[in-house]
């Protein structure tokens, strides 16, 4: 008999297992019960337990109902979650797996075992809660929120997220950028990812403009970091991304009505000086068509475009005498003249602006080789924007007519720009600035025709 084993009542009561035969009709009774189900169903014998009736015992009217109906419309019930009246008819969570048996003389019984599982709810209701929770937080922060497998497929987003697409949440899981952004785009947003998932670090705050499926542009700014499993193995990448358009056109907004101030000082000079406008005006130009072709961006450009206009400024500062002057300036004069470099300065330094225009400008006379003035400044010590500021410079002033001489034509700028590559002049620079004056037939494309 060693392959035969008997899960009788005492072994039921040692796995605190409820064990019951119970008589269904013609009259209602519990027939045989183990001790384990009184103690479950916190009754102090099994003689108290007898007492009852099983429907007594349902909290829930319903429950019994739908119990008896399966029972008896399938012939057994497999593990039936339902409330019981515990002990002082406290709410118990409990599972009946029981089936139904039929004598003879067409009497009705039911038997089978009843499992306490409250500790089994609670951990359950627990984790539904935490799961609610995260659900609510992940929902309710206004941003795009979502996690990718290690082959960037979606896992899961946010509301957020898919209302920014147009869809459902689940009918994002799967997809990946490709599906919601222009390819260029979205091949760089896995790339990111893939950073992260190769590297384990996290890009913090990369602000990006992205194309939305609806065709607008926003401003947004990215964190992503990698997701480990348990045995800390990264397993992809969660992502949350926030919108900055508001803040963007803000900013817009700030820095247009200050450029809207700072023209205003511009065309100060102007009426003071018509000469250097026109010569501000063209510098601008050629700096902002430099930018273009470096791949610069909205602000940069901005920036650059303003260097220009502004870089002379310091010259309201400088009699119109010795700035008009015909004919060769004494070395004291040329001293004054170069001043308009730290008076330029000094009148915008205290402006914030999101580029580096006061340094620029104070560089815009330096020259690689260390010729330059007033710090005398070498290489790469010479900010990128000052040395196209000052090859910007340098073309317009050569091919501009001064109050001491003709201009000197296109021909005698490049040829000092050529003269120059390397040593004082940015050589990357003045290759594109060669490749612009190229495009446009061999004349300044920074005059109108
Ligand atoms: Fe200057
Ligand atoms: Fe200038």
């Amino acid at each position: 008999m060693k392959d035969t084993f008997y899960l009788n009542i005492s072994t039921a009561d040692d796995l605190g297992i409820g064990l019951f035969k119970y008589f269904l009709y013609p009259y209602e009774k519990f027939l045989i019960t183990n001790y384990s189900l009184a103690q479950i169903l916190g009754f102090s014998s099994k003689r108290d337990l007898k007492k009852v009736k099983l429907k007594d015992l349902f909290l829930n009217f319903e429950d019994k109902q739908e119990f008896l109906k399966i029972l008896r419309r399938d012939g057994k019930v497999k593990f039936f979650e339902t409330l019981f009246k515990g002990k002082d008819s406290q709410p118990l969570w409990v599972a009946i797996t029981a089936s139904r048996i039929i004598s003879p003389n067409s009497e009705e019984y039911v038997e089978g075992i009843i499992e306490n599982i409250s500790s089994h709810k609670e951990m359950e209701e627990n984790l539904s809660l935490e799961r609610d929770f995260m659900q609510g937080l992940l929902d309710n922060i206004p941003d795009i929120i979502y996690f990718k497998d290690r082959q960037n497929r979606i896992i899961k987003v946010n509301k957020f997220y898919a209302q920014g697409v147009g869809l459902k949440p689940d009918e994002i899981v799967g997809k990946t950028d490709l599906d919601f952004f222009p390819y260029e785009q979205a091949k760089k947003m896995m790339e990111d990812d893939n950073y992260v998932i190769e590297s384990a670090e996290a890009i913090v705050g990369k602000i990006e403009r992205t194309l939305l499926p609806d065709g607008t542009w926003n401003q947004v700014i990215t964190t992503k970091i990698p997701m480990y499993d348990k045995a800390g193995k990264i397993i992809g990448t969660m992502g949350i991304t926030r919108d900055m358009t508001a803040y963007a056109n803000l900013e817009r907004e700030r820095l247009s009505m200050l450029i809207n101030a700072l023209t205003v000082l511009g065309k100060a000079l102007e009426m003071r000086d018509p000469y250097t406008f026109s010569h501000t005006r063209h510098v601008a130009t050629i700096a902002e068509a430099i930018g273009k072709e470096l791949g610069w961006r909205e602000n940069q450009l901005l920036g650059i475009r303003l260097a220009g206009e502004l870089h002379d400024l310091g010259k309201i500062g400088i009699p119109l005498d010795i700035l008009n002057k015909p004919g060769k300036l004494s070395d004291l004069e040329y001293t004054f003249i170069q001043e308009h470099v730290q008076k330029c300065y000094n009148l915008i330094k205290d402006i914030e602006f999101p580029f580096p225009l006061a340094d620029c400008i104070y560089q815009h006379h330096e020259r690689l080789d260390g010729s330059g003035y007033p710090q005398k400044l070498k290489g790469d010590s010479i900010l990128l924007e000052a040395r196209i500021l000052a090859i910007s410079d340098v073309l317009e002033a050569m091919t501009n007519h001064r109050p001491y001489r003709e201009a000197l034509g296109l021909k005698k700028a490049t040829r000092e720009l050529q003269g120059g590559r390397g040593s004082k002049y940015d050589s990357k620079i003045v290759e594109i600035v060669f490749n612009l004056i190229n495009k446009n037939g061999g004349s300044a494309f920074w005059v109108a025709s």
